[in-house]
């Protein structure tokens, strides 16, 4: 590996572990969150927001001192031209609903990428007990208490037997008009999950967890980590049509169950309206 690349992913792993401590230190009391209505609209809620800009404000100020220079954009506002060709593209904490409620099905995503797209990228769930990285052209690797395994290429399904992880947004204008897309998927396919992070749909995607993963509203801080992780995995990524991933749509699966997918949601204009 390219010794810049690996001082990147070096940094990019110190960088999600010490977020994750932030996070792991500052979460909120599952019993009062998850059951108590007014608990979710004030203290909780509170805590989440802060732990989420604390996680970021962390990265930044790391990422200020180790490479000044970088470019940074990041879930909570955080958006630094770059200089030096490099740019990061952090969610602090995605799964934030999950975080809440006291589920571990939360993450912090950290990516970098210059001008040919991410060069590193890594999802980090340190309750749920695992984290992916990746390095573009190096391959994607989980760690879990049994250590560490490089990803083997996923495999291919046909889109009866597809199990696929989405995602909704968060306005119900747009949950409305996904609800009508699913209501014509749901029919064709094996199933679908719905976990809350779209940073850990992807990787697991990638590590055969799920078969595919598309959604409409996904930002890049959420997917562009993931979405190299399930590409070194095998995975093709993009948007419908002739358009790259981005937040219109997000479509990730095995090129064969890919081109399926991506068809379907392109017939019921997934990627039109609001
Ligand atoms: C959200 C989660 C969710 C996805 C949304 C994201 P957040 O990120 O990834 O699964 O459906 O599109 O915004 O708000 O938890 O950082």
């Amino acid at each position: 590996m390219n010794p810049e690349v690996q001082e990147l992913a070096s940094l990019m792993r110190q960088l999600a572990h010490m977020a994750g401590e932030i996070l792991i230190d500052g979460r909120p009391d599952a019993a009062r969150s998850a059951s108590v209505e007014t608990s979710t609209k004030t203290s909780p809620t509170d805590i989440v927001t802060e732990r989420d800009l604390a996680s970021e404000k962390a990265i930044v100020q790391a990422l200020a001192q180790a490479r000044p220079g970088d470019g940074i954009v990041g879930e909570e506002g955080s958006n630094i031209e770059s200089t030096t060709g490099y740019t990061w593209i952090i969610d602090p904490l995605d799964g934030t609903i999950n975080y809440l409620y006291g589920s571990p099905q939360w993450a912090v995503s950290i990516a970098v990428a210059d001008e040919a797209g991410t060069v590193a990228g890594i999802v980090y769930a340190p309750l749920a007990g695992y984290e992916y990285w990746a390095v573009r052209g190096e391959g994607a690797y989980r760690i879990d208490r049994d250590g560490e395994v490089r990803l083997p290429q996923v495999e291919d399904v046909d889109l009866a037997h597809a199990l696929f992880a989405t995602g909704f947004g968060y306005r119900s204008d747009r949950r409305a008009q996904q609800i009508r897309v699913m209501s014509a998927v749901l029919p064709q396919i094996r199933d679908i999950r719905r976990k809350g992070s779209a940073a850990l749909d992807l990787c697991m995607a990638a590590s055969g967890m799920v078969n595919g993963y598309f959604e409409r509203g996904a930002h890049p801080w959420d997917y562009a980590a993931g979405a190299l992780v399930a590409r070194e995995a095998g995975c093709v990524v993009s948007g419908l049509r002739d358009n790259a991933e981005s937040a219109t749509m997000v479509v990730c699966a095995p090129p064969r169950l890919h081109a399926q997918i991506k068809e379907l949601l392109e017939s019921l204009d997934a990627d039109l309206g609001d």
